[in-house]
Parts: C-alpha cells; sequence; structure tokens
C-alpha cells in the first residue's frame, strides 16, 4: 500500500498568516478572525476535507524588525492583531467528531500547572483530540511583554525540558485510571488513595499539588514540536510525536527528517513513529489555466511592505531601509533563521533576487513550496515531495482562507484517495489513534512520559495495555 499522506492546516487567529494583502480579496474571509462562526465554518469545511487537524500557530510577540518597530507590522496586520488559540477549539469541536486541534502554547510564557489543566480539560471536551505544539518563543519582542527576559537559544530548550517532566507528571502520573469512581449509592466520587501529589523543585518550576482534572481519554496531548536546530531537534527526538519543518525544497528537508529520526531511535523510540510536517501551500484549479489564472489573481493582492514585515522578522534583518529593486546579497547574521535568507542568496549562484521578487515570491507561500495546477498535476507534486523529503505529510497554508482548503478538499483529497494515498474516510479514536491505530489513545512506553508514570506510581501495572 503506498503511503498515506497526511494533512494539516496551518493557520493562525490573526487578520495575516503567510499571505500578507490577502485578505483584501474579495473572495477571502480572514477579516472575520474575531468571529466564533468563522472558526466553526473552518473546522466543518477541514473535516468535509479529511483533514486531519488544524494547527493554530501562535506567539506573544510581534514583528518589530522591519523598521524597528510594529508600526508597519499594525498597519498591514501582520500577526498583530492576533487571538489566544485556544478559546475557540470547544466551539470547533461541538461542529466536528474528527478533526485533530493541534494548539500552540509557549513553555518560556505559559505557567505549567494551570495550561496542564487546561490542555486536559480540551481533551476531555473534544473526546481526546487535542495536540500541543510546544515552543520556546524566539522574538525579543515576546520576551519584554512576559517579562521572561531574553534567555539563550539552548537554555530555552532546557527550560521546556523542565517543563515537559512537570506537565507529564500531572497528566501521566497524579491520578490512576481507576481513581474515579462516581458511585452515587455510596457517595464516593473519587478515592484518594488513587490521586497522588505530583512535587516538583527544579530550576524554575515549583509545585506540589494533584492535578485538578481527572485522566482526560489521551492523558498527554499529542505532541508537536518544530525544532530546526541541533538542540532543537535533540529535543523532538526525546518528546515530539509530531514535527514541523519548512524548507523551499525536498532536497534541504531530507537531512533534516533522517537526522531527526536517528536521534529518535538512539533514544529507543520508534523513529517511524515520528511524523513529519511540511509547510506548503496548493492552488488547485479544475485545469491548469484555471489555476494559473487564480495565481495571477491573488498576486494583485500581494502587500510587498507586509511581505518585507514577514521576510524581516524569520531573517532578523531590517529591509526596510534597502531599495526594493536593489539585488539582496549574502549577509551574515546574529539572529534569525539563516535559511530564510540563504534561499534567495545561496541556492542558486546564478539568480540575483531584488528585495521586491523576494517579497513578491514569499508573500504566497511564505518559506515552503507553492503547488499550482490541476487536481492531477498538484497530486504528483505532493507525491514527489513527500518521497524526496522523507515527511508523512503536508502543513497547508493558503493564499485565501477559506477557499484554498475547500478547494483541497474537493479538487485534491479525491485524486490522492484514487492513487491509494490518502485514507478513505477518517479511523475510530482519539488524535493519537487517527494517527497511530486502535489501542494507541496514550503515549508508548519509550517515551520519556511513560518514565514518569512508574516513578510517581511505583508498583502500578501499565496505565493501559501496552501498545
Ligand atoms: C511550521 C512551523 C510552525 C511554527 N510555529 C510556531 C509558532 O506557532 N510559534 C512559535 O513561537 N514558533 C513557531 N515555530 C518556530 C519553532 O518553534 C522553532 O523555534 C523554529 O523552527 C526554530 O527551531 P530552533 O529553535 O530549534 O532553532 C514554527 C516553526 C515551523 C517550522
Amino acid at each position: 500500500m503506498p503511503k498515506q499522506i497526511r494533512v494539516n492546516a496551518f493557520v493562525l487567529q490573526s487578520p495575516v498568516h503567510q499571505t500578507p494583502g490577502l485578505w483584501r480579496h474579495p473572495e477571502d474571509r480572514s477579516v472575520e478572525y474575531n468571529q466564533l462562526e468563522f472558526w466553526t465554518n473552518l473546522a466543518r469545511i477541514l473535516e468535509r476535507g479529511l483533514f486531519d487537524g488544524v494547527f493554530i500557530a501562535d506567539s506573544l510577540g510581534t514583528n518589530d524588525v522591519y523598521g524597528g518597530s510594529i508600526e508597519a507590522a499594525l498597519r498591514r496586520g501582520i500577526h498583530v492583531p492576533k487571538n489566544d488559540p485556544l478559546l475557540s477549539i470547544s466551539a470547533m469541536a461541538a461542529v466536528t467528531k474528527h478533526l485533530g486541534f493541534g494548539i500552540t502554547s509557549n513553555a518560556i510564557h505559559e505557567p505549567p500547572y494551570a495550561f496542564a489543566r487546561r490542555m486536559t480539560t480540551l481533551d476531555h471536551l473534544t473526546q481526546g483530540r487535542i495536540g500541543w505544539n510546544i515552543v520556546t518563543g524566539h522574538s525579543e519582542s515576546g520576551a519584554r511583554a512576559t517579562g521572561a527576559g531574553l534567555i539563550p537559544h539552548d537554555e530555552r530548550y532546557d527550560i521546556a525540558d523542565e517543563y515537559l517532566d512537570l506537565v507529564y507528571a500531572l497528566w501521566e502520573g497524579s491520578w490512576e485510571d481507576d481513581a474515579v469512581l462516581r458511585d452515587k449509592a455510596r457517595g464516593i466520587f473519587v478515592d484518594p488513595a488513587k490521586v497522588h501529589r505530583v512535587q516538583r523543585r527544579g530550576n524554575r518550576f515549583v509545585t506540589d499539588a494533584v492535578h485538578l482534572a481527572e485522566p482526560s481519554p489521551q492523558r498527554t496531548p499529542v505532541l508537536y514540536q518544530a525544532g530546526a536546530s541541533s538542540r532543537g531537534r535533540a529535543f523532538a527526538a526525546r518528546h515530539a510525536e509530531c514535527i514541523f519543518v519548512s524548507g523551499p525544497t525536498a532536497q534541504a528537508l531530507a537531512p533534516l527528517v533522517a537526522d531527526t529520526r536517528r536521534r529518535a531511535a538512539a533514544n529507543g523510540r520508534d523513529p517511524a513513529e515520528l511524523l513529519f510536517f511540511s509547510m506548503a501551500t496548493t492552488i488547485v484549479g479544475r485545469t491548469e489555466e484555471e489555476a494559473q489564472a487564480k495565481l495571477t489573481d491573488y498576486r494583485r493582492y500581494i502587500d510587498i511592505e507586509g511581505a518585507l514585515v514577514l521576510f524581516s522578522g524569520w531573517t532578523g534583518i531590517d529591509f526596510s531601509r534597502v531599495a526594493l529593486d536593489e539585488p539582496v546579497r549574502h549577509q551574515p547574521q546574529s539572529a534569525g533563521i539563516h535559511s530564510a535568507l540563504d534561499v534567495f542568496t545561496r541556492t542558486d549562484p546564478d539568480r540575483v533576487w531584488t528585495l521586491r521578487q523576494i517579497a513578491e515570491h514569499v508573500a504566497i507561500g511564505g518559506r515552503g513550496p507553492v503547488f499550482v495546477g490541476s487536481p492531477g498535476q498538484v497530486a504528483d507534486a505532493i507525491e514527489r515531495w513527500v518521497e524526496e523529503s522523507g515527511v508523512d505529510g503536508l502543513n497547508l497554508s493558503y493564499a485565501l482562507l477559506p477557499g484554498d482548503y475547500e478547494d483541497f478538499g474537493t479538487l485534491v483529497v479525491p485524486e490522492l484517495q484514487r492513487r491509494g494515498c490518502f485514507k478513505p474516510g477518517y479511523a475510530p479514536g482519539t488524535l493519537r489513534e487517527k494517527l497511530y491505530g486502535s489501542g494507541r489513545a496514550r503515549l508508548p512506553r519509550t517515551h520519556p512520559a511513560a518514565e514518569v508514570r512508574r516513578l510517581l506510581m511505583p508498583g502500578l501495572r501499565e496505565l493501559q495495555p501496552a501498545p
């Protein structure tokens, strides 16, 4: 059987995510991002299109590299205003049965004890459809906003390790499976002997309490992460089940994917169980001409300044001082994502990009590829991409919201299904079961969270039949 390709929708609760200016398109509905109905409608569309999940990015930072301030970001609506991703989830879950929810939350900025309860609550309310994208935050503005201060890159991952040990203890080790009796006849709700106190006194986080919420279907949410650096990949190889990657070519991604799988194997984990999702955008029409016409139409709405706000944020370089028609050359960088600039200055030595051309390029599709064409052409491109990069699926961005997701569901998914590389329907069960199979609602024994179960509840049989 061909490899099954998975798909997440990649969104942000803001007027602009990856396609600056497209909110002005008459068919785009991003301006309604404040309305609950916008999100419930999107959830329905994604579930109709058999998307595995919706991944909602977030950060408490703002894009303030361009021009040295947030003025341009505000003017162009680039990631500001931006709402909290958590609060629309219950409503989106109420109108769907299967769609997974990957929510971004920062291990430096969110206090772990309260966060752990929020995730357990959502896992109950969604019947086990919650995932958590673990981020550590790279923006100075986020550090200033929260008072967390600027913490060096690798140290942020050390803090996240400590954070995870604490939340694993709350999720996996505080309540035994049969602690809740709900015994009306005896008037006993919980057996206190089966609820354990979690005591942690780490370098940064301290707690001495039981978890407040009873065990949810998955206990620990499905763990997502996007570590790209060496320390980040080590972190992902230890903790993550699903990993987000981004890159302009499949060849650039392949070694990153292979390296993280190798590291996971060295940790005693099954490397095939790490699922990689790479960023991509699809613009599809019933014919190639229709798709190309859409792209031409979308390009009329590109916001160059908005694109440069994004590009300055990724690279850490203030491009407000560079003339738009000047060629952009390689430059050493102290901060930011180096590859975001190198893609244009190093990949093809014969091609010189002007700043305007870079802005026009990143304005649709951001840092990932854009697949444009008929359903067959887009399906070909996706299959080739998955094959060459070694990823398991796509983290699908859009130019128009929600239209491009609707098109993907109605045009591309049936084509992929015909080729046998896309599920015919949803599997039953929790998000983790949909990803890994029935009986796998909870983390496997090989995951570090399982160690917490053994330490906190010595002598306890495994919480569920061993996978
Ligand atoms: C597809 C994708 C989505 C991401 N989403 C977020 C996000 O929502 N919030 C955030 O703070 N960082 C996000 N990041 C950044 C990563 O968490 C991480 O900082 C980045 O990939 C660099 O990795 P490194 O810290 O190991 O160098 C994302 C990265 C990727 C590739």
